[in-house]
This record gives structure tokens, sequence and C-alpha cells, in this order.
């Protein structure tokens, strides 16, 4: 781990069965998915034919959305099924921590960034195909007409300056890297970052199907350790369940289904006893919070 270069928080070879796991695990519109793996594959088989005068891809995709609706489980799912629809082991999965650039001490961002995207990811693209997941991109490309000079150091423009000249010429220099990016706040991402976007995808919140494969999903794990939970799965109490999830992301769903599991202590100390009606409870107490912090 210590021997990675600095803002690189892993490097995974592809394929990967556990991101293989995560994609699966997202439930959405299976148009969506087949969409996001056609432009991530496309990048691979053009980019290095066809010159960009011709046709001008960054290869950068991006997925917005709002928090615990699967971006960054997708995003990393995306360059496992990449690597598997090319039949190759040469692919990697970089990892950057945006955070931990962006903090960087004060001045010294944009010299952080210019060697990550210069140096570390330069040379992991001359290596072989690579994918570089930008989590939560809005730290390192942050828009620069929202910025005031008086709040923000100077530092954070010169950072997404950086950024974009360095995105140009990686563009320009390796046809085999593909960086996908995620955002919580596309608002807030800056718009010359956008524009190199060759795909950008809104990750919607889950509707009423959705919901509930999630929720089959979750207690269908769980009854695999409390068998006494299969009957959740399979009774009548699931779609309406489902409908009380509808509003909630699906992180909310998973992390409201451990809610009920914490609802008592006698539930707690035996988790297979929970029933429908805690789930569903759980649900709209999940709502109430949303609507209390203003997230609704
Ligand atoms: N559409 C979905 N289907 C199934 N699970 C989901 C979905 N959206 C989010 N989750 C669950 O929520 C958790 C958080 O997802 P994550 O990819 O970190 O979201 P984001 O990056 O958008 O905040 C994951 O463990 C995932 O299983
Ligand atoms: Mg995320």
């Amino acid at each position: 781990m210590n021997e990675l270069p600095k803002g690189i928080h892993s490097i995974t070879r592809l394929p990967s069965a556990p991101l293989g796991e995560l994609w699966d695990s997202i439930v959405m519109d299976e148009d969506m998915k087949a969409k996001l793996l056609s432009q991530a594959a496309l990048n691979f088989t053009l980019r290095s034919k066809v010159p960009r005068s011709v046709i001008p891809l960054h290869g950068v995709i991006m997925l917005t959305g709002l928090p615990g609706t699967g971006k960054t489980s997708l995003a990393k799912g995306l360059a496992h099924r990449v690597a598997k629809s090319f039949g190759s082991n040469t692919f990697r999965l970089l990892e950057v921590e945006p955070h931990s650039l962006a903090s960087a001490a004060h001045g010294k961002t944009q010299r952080a960034v210019t060697d990550l995207f210069g140096q570390a990811i330069s040379e992991a693209a001359q290596a072989g195909p690579t994918i570089v997941l930008l989590d939560e991109v809005e730290t390192l490309a942050a828009d620069r007409g929202k910025l005031s000079l008086e709040a923000n150091p100077v530092d954070v423009h010169r950072a997404t300056d950086a950024v974009l000249v360095q995105l140009d010429a990686l563009a320009e220099k390796h046809p085999n890297l593909l960086f996908v990016a995620t955002s919580n706040f596309p608002k807030a991402v800056d718009d010359a970052f956008l524009s190199r976007c060759d795909l950008i995808l809104e990750v919607p919140l889950p509707g009423k199907e959705a919901c509930l494969l999630i929720l089959r999903d979750c207690l269908g794990g769980l009854a695999k350790v409390f068998p006494e939970m299969r009957k959740l799965v399979d009774g009548k109490g699931l779609e309406d369940c489902a409908t009380a999830c509808v509003g909630l992301d699906g992180r909310a769903i998973r992390k409201m289904v451990a809610n009920a599991l914490a609802s008592d202590q006698a539930t707690a100390m035996n988790p297979g006893s929970v029933t429908m009606s805690a789930i569903v409870a759980a649900a709209k107490a999940a709502h109430k919070a949303r609507v209390k912090e203003g997230r609704a």
C-alpha cells in the first residue's frame, strides 16, 4: 500500500469478481447499464484508431445523482465489466483520492494534481488499458465560476485548471485510458470539466419495482444467515414495504433494514425475529428523517 503514488488509493487488476458483484448488486434500468458499458467499450475500440479531430472523445464518463444511488458501485463495477467484455486481463482500475489531493498542504494542490495526472496516471496508461475512478470529482474540478476568491484559496482554482490541462494532455497521449467520475453535486463541477465528458449519466432514485428488488436482495441476503427471514422475502407484505421505500435511495433502503433489526433489544439479539411491520415503520422513519434534514 505504501508503494502507491500520492493521491492513488488503490490499484486493482481486472477483471475482479468482487467488482462484478458490485455491478450486479445495483438495481437499475438495464438499458442504462448497457449504455454505460457501451460508452466505456467504445472508448477502447475507437480512440486508438480515430483521430480526435474527427471524434473528440476525452475518455471521461460522469455519473451524477443523489448520494446513495449507487454511483461509486457502478463506476467500479463498470471497470470490471469493460475488462471482461474485452476478455483481457491487462486492464487495471486506479482509484484516485480527490480529498487527499485537495487537502494537500496549502499551495501544493496544483502540484499534487499535476504529478498525479502527468506522472502516475500517465505511467499506468503506458503499461496497459487503464480505468481511473475520480470519485466525488467536485473536490478536484470545482466550478471556478462559483468560487469566490475570498472564500476559497486561489489554489482551488489552480487545481481545477491543472485537472483540465492534464485531462487534455492525457486524452491526446493515451487512447487506452478511461476516467469514470462521480458527483453528488454536478452543479459544483466546473463547466469545462463537464464539457469534456463523453457521457454524463444521471443515476436516478429507485422506483417502486427497483425498491422491491433492492429489498428482496437485502432481505434475501439476510435470510441466508437467518433462515426465519425467508418468509419476509416471500410474503405479501414486501410489496407494501417497497411502496413505503419509494423516495429513498438504495443505501437508505439497506440502512433502514438495519435500523429495523435494531428497533428493540430483543430483535437486535435475535435479528431473524424482525417483522415486516418493523421494517415498514423503519422505512417511514427514514422518510421523516429526510424531511427533517431537508433532503426529501
Ligand atoms: N440502485 C441500487 N440498487 C441496489 N443497491 C443500491 C442502489 N443504490 C445504492 N445501493 C446500495 O447503497 C450503497 C451505497 O452505494 P454507492 O455506490 O456508494 O452510492 P453513491 O456513490 O451514489 O453514494 C451500496 O452498498 C449499494 O449496495
Ligand atoms: Mg459515492
